[in-house]
């Protein structure tokens, strides 16, 4: 069977936010502890929205600087940036190929992201799960932290691993190159895992601060629907003051959270920077107004965000630190990614 593997990435566009971090970051931090990580700054996806961004090398070492600040250890595991192996592009080209254009059309983010003038939108941005699935299978991963928001283009990483085992599984066969794995009860043999999605805990999903119903996003021209992983106290907790609620007490059960999107949010919130259940949360709080709950969320938000912002102010310090981290992650990466296109050329007949 595969090797456990964990990949992960975060686009270089925008400051990080409270999203991010307990969607994402948190996690690829505690994941390090059972498998072994490739953390990647995905450079080549933010160009699908736009070619150019003057200060795209900045953007860069900052999403490495928080990864390293959240405590993502560069020397156990890899810390890189995807623009340096190039052989992510190359797979994905060959994805391109392997996947069909009724399945891009159907992916929700592409529909967000384009808007109403879809013909307008880059082939790229299109092509995006594309690019995402050779970013994940080009080492092989078996496991993918994600926010919510990403599990539909995990859905289509797994079918292109799928058709493509499926497609070549003569050749991959008569060059030996098959692995089996557990597909529920049947064992299957494939050149590419079937990549399991790492979704859970109280904050998958982190909603804007100011409507329930959309995602935190770097996105959204509020700045006050997100807590910015740099925010100091001050903006934290007026963040949090401003933050949608309704009239009610907080409910001491789950079930009273129903139709109260903001306020479950909210509670997300806590219990995921507490390590708390929601149930636990509402335990404590439950029967309180929001005027009680507020303040002790903006000193809990605080306190776990700022040493982190401090350590990412002081490793941003160091750039000479951040390139050498990124170059020996880079080149440890390289050596793995080309193995896999090694195979994928031989299956192929390239
Ligand atoms: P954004 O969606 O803000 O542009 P990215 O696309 O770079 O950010 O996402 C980076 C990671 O953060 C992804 O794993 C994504 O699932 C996660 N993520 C983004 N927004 C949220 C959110 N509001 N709640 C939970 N996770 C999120
Ligand atoms: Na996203």
């Amino acid at each position: 069977s595969f090797r456990p593997l964990v990949f992960s990435g975060v686009q270089p566009t925008g400051n990080l936010h409270l999203g991010n971090y307990l969607g994402a970051i948190r996690r690829f931090v505690a994941l390090q502890d059972s498998y072994d990580c490739i953390y990647c700054v995905v450079d080549l996806h933010s160009l699908t929205a736009q070619l150019v961004y003057p200060d795209l090398k900045d953007q860069i070492r900052a999403i490495t600087a928080a990864y390293l600040a959240a405590g993502i250890d560069p020397k156990k595991h890899i810390v890189f940036n995807q623009s340096q192996v190039m052989q992510h592009a190359e797979l994905a080209w060959i994805f391109n190929c392997v996947a069909r254009i009724g399945w891009m059309n159907r992916m929700t983010q592409f529909k967000d992201k384009a808007g109403k003038d879809r013909e307008n939108a880059s082939l790229g941005l299109l092509a995006y799960p594309s690019l995402m699935a050779a970013d994940i299978l080009v080492y092989r991963a078996t496991h993918v932290p994600v926010g919510e928001d990403q599990k539909q283009h995990l859905e289509l990483t797994r079918d292109i691993a799928q058709k493509f085992n499926n497609d070549f599984s003569d050749r991959i066969a008569a060059l030996g190159l098959g692995v089996e794995m557990k597909m529920g009860d049947e064992v299957v043999n494939g050149f590419f895992p079937i990549t399991e999605p790492v979704i859970g805990g109280p904050a998958a999903r982190i909603m804007s601060l100011r409507d329930g119903s959309k995602k935190m996003s770097k996105s959204d021209p509020s700045d006050l629907s997100r807590i910015n992983l740099t925010d100091d106290a001050d903006a934290i907790s007026k963040k949090i003051k401003k933050a949608k609620t309704d009239p009610e007490a907080l409910p001491s059960e789950i079930a009273g959270l129903a139709g109260r999107p903001e306020a479950e949010n909210l509670v997300g919130i806590y219990a995921g920077l507490s390590d708390m259940t929601k149930e636990a949360v509402l335990k404590e709080f439950g029967g309180q107004q929001f005027s009680t709950f507020k303040p002790a969320l903006a000193d809990l938000a605080v306190d776990r965000l700022a040493p982190i912002a401090s350590e990412m102010r002081r490793t941003l310090g160091d750039r000479a630190y951040i390139d050498a981290v990124l170059k020996d992650g880079g080149e440890r990466a390289g050596v793995l990614a080309e193995a896999t296109m090694k195979n994928v050329r031989d299956i192929i007949g390239l």
